[in-house]
This record gives C-alpha cells, structure tokens and sequence, in this order.
C-alpha cells in the first residue's frame, strides 16, 4: 500500500501570522489521515516544526552542498536541523527562476537524501512541449536525469506538475493525468526494479483545489497532490486532505 500523500507547498508567501493556518489544519485533519506535508517559507521552518502537530514540515529548495560559500543558499543539513523531514526539489519555479538544470536537481535530491530529507523531486512538461506531443519524452528525460541513481519509498517522493497547470486554474483531464502517472509509474519499475518502482509514492500538482480532489485522486498511480494556492488556508486545504 502507497503512502498517501498531501503536499502544501505555500512558496513565497506566509509571514509568522501564517502558522495559525497550521493550528486550523490540525484541528481540523481526519481521523486517519494521510500523511500531511507543509512547506513554509524557510524562515518559518523552525515555528512551523515547533507548531504542527500531526503534520510534517518540509523546506521548498535547498542547496547541493552541505556548506560553504553560497550566500543566501540554504544546504540539506541545516534544513534538517530545523526539524524538517521534506524538501521540494526541482520545482518548475526554481528551474525556470533559477536556471536549475536535471542534473542540479539530481544533486540536491542526493543530498537532500543525504542528509535524511525526502526529496519531493518535481518534473513536469511546458504548454508548447504538451501542444507538440513531447510530454511523455520530456518526462521520461526528466525523469531518467533528476531522480537519485538509489530511491525507495521512504527516501524520495515524484510529483508531476504540468507547467501549464500550475496556478492557472487550467487541469488536465483524468485521462492525461493517468496517461503520465502510468507512465512515469512504468519508468520507475523499469528503472528501479519492480518493487521499489511500485512503491514510491507519485503526486500530482497544479490548481489542485477542493471541488476537483476527488476526481484526480481517483487515477490510478495518482497518491497524492502537491497543492500550491489551495494549501495557504486550511479552509480549501482541508477538504483536499478529506477527498484523499
Ligand atoms: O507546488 C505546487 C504547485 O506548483 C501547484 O500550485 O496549486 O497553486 O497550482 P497551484
């Protein structure tokens, strides 16, 4: 049985009044819930682990080095330090805003891994490479150059975000959310090994809300969504966890 997973990734957004978001979903979690992640900005690392309860803590970035000279990087160690037990890595935002390449990213799952991180190693096509039929290609290249030579289920978490759907209220249909979470489900197995390939969990992201949960998490090899705008309020979080 996968873990079932709900992802907050809450980006650039969230001062310390935020963490009263992290009491409401608390409170309001069900009775067997899935594994719920959040991940503030890092400044809110350290008040949002001592806050949660019943809920991990993940950081959006960290750097491929443990330490060193990188000014305003933060490394794998220290992220962990803070308490945090996930990291996002490779996110369309920081590939596009920061020239992350898949091999940096690979990097920075290894040493998320590393430093006893789960990475959430996100992949994801653009509109024009959809338009012209290139997704599964692109996913598979992204797939086979980003992802850890060594993953289990435990150490590293694949979450397919379509460029285009993020933050644009635009879904995929059912079909071609299946069309790629089978696929990257069958890269996994071919690349992984059968067992290991079955078990890793895989996330969908992009304008994941309330009213639309349910039908995604009904896909096959669909174990969960990586929620950006839905995650700030527990309000719309809440129902995404339930629908899970
Ligand atoms: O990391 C989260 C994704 O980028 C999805 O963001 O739910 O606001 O579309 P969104």
């Amino acid at each position: 049985m996968r873990q079932k997973i709900a992802a907050g990734n809450w980006k650039m957004n969230g001062t310390a009044p935020a963490l009263t978001e992290l009491d409401a979903l608390a409170a309001g979690l069900p009775a067997t819930p899935p594994l719920v992640i959040v991940c503030p900005p890092a400044p809110l690392l350290i008040p949002a682990v001592d806050r949660a309860s019943g809920i991990a803590i993940g950081a959006q970035d960290c750097h491929t080095a443990p330490s060193g000279a990188h000014t305003g990087d933060i490394s794998a160690p220290m992220i962990a330090d803070t308490g945090a037990s996930f990291v996002i890595v490779g996110h369309s935002e920081r590939r596009e805003d920061h020239g992350e390449t898949d091999a940096a990213v690979r990097a920075k799952a290894e040493a998320a891994q590393a430093a006893g991180l789960c990475p959430i190693v996100c992949i994801g096509e653009s509109l024009s490479q959809r338009e012209t039929g290139e997704t599964l290609h692109v996913i598979g290249a992204q797939l086979a150059a980003s992802l850890p030579e060594t993953i289990s289920a435990e150490n590293t978490v694949v979450a397919y975000e379509p460029i285009w759907a993020i933050g644009t209220g635009k879904v995929p249909s059912v079909a071609q959310i299946a069309e790629v979470h089978d696929f990257i489900r069958a890269e996994l197995e071919n690349r992984y090994g059968p067992d290991v390939g079955a078990a890793v969990s895989l996330l969908y992201g992009g304008s994941v809300k309330p009213d639309n949960a349910a039908a995604i998490f009904e896909v096959d090899n669909v174990d969960g969504a990586l929620v950006g705008g839905a995650s700030l309020k527990a309000g719309d979080f809440l129902p995404i966890i339930a629908a899970l």
